[in-house]
């Protein structure tokens, strides 16, 4: 593919920061630096309790859209501090986030819950951006393809042919998460070269290319080397997408 016609996905996620007021004023700096550029789309995942706030505040920028961090698969019900996807969708919300390395390692979600996560977005039209990753652990021993293959299975179980162009791919190694530490591009490129393939053999690929992208104490100092690689179509960004002069210089970076 030529250089101009490469897609590139930048995320912003927020975590737990920035409430409804401070999600508008950064989008107010924010949308003020950094003009759409072709060929990017820019997402963005705020809390829950920003999400309406943020996706009003971008509304009107056709290059960017707004996610949650998490969904739960019922549609309502009884599900004290959940948030459903056709809630999501009502604050705005074009998809979410699924399998953070926080949900799961701190709130203990399963492979299968993320299955699940991911069919009931795509259910509702809804993107989802699926993420995977070892911990250094599972590094040391070796197994860092082995753990994202078993998660990519599990979170793209039962995925219609027809729902591949709502997936994206995460790649975040647990031990670069907000530690500053980060896989080099070269290791990170290999790593996704293995995700490729196993989305080819689960069928990704007639549908168009599912955008993977790395995630882990990305900056503005390493994210162009990351980009240069041919492999990463994009990043997904924690602590450098708080600030919205930092972040504007990150979504406008060239690779
Ligand atoms: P970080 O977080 O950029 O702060 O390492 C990335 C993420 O968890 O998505």
């Amino acid at each position: 593919m030529p250089e101009a016609a490469r897609t590139l996905v930048f995320a912003a996620n927020w975590k737990m920061h920035l409430a409804p007021d401070e999600a508008r004023s950064f989008a107010g700096i924010f949308l003020a630096s950094a003009p759409p550029v072709s060929g990017r789309t820019l997402w963005f995942f705020p809390s829950a309790v920003s999400l309406e706030a943020a996706s009003t505040a971008f509304q009107g920028r056709a290059d960017i859209r707004t996610g949650a961090q998490d969904v739960y698969w019922e549609p309502k019900g009884a599900f004290t501090g959940a948030t459903s996807t056709t809630l999501a969708r009502g604050a705005g919300a074009s998809g979410a986030l699924v399998g953070h390395s926080e949900r799961r390692h701190v709130f203990g979600e399963t492979d299968a819950e993320t299955g699940k996560k991911v069919r009931a977005l795509l259910a509702q039209g809804l993107w989802a951006m699926l993420c995977v990753g070892e911990t250094l652990a599972e590094r040391d021993a070796g197994t860092t393809l082995d753990v994202c293959i078993r998660q990519l299975r599990a979170g793209l179980e039962g995925i219609a042919a027809e729902a591949w162009p709502q997936v994206m791919i995460a790649y975040e190694p647990v031990w670069a998460i907000g530690t500053g530490r980060n896989a080099t591009p070269g290791d990170a490129a290999t790593v996704h070269r293995g995700i490729r393939d196993e989305l080819d053999r689960l069928g990704a690929r007639p549908a168009g290319r599912v955008p993977v992208l790395y995630g882990g104490s990305v900056n503005q100092g390493n994210v162009a080397s990351l980009l240069a690689e041919r492999e990463i179509d994009g990043v997904l960004v924690g602590g450098a997408s708080l600030d919205p002069v930092g972040w504007a210089r990150i979504v406008a970076t060239m690779p």
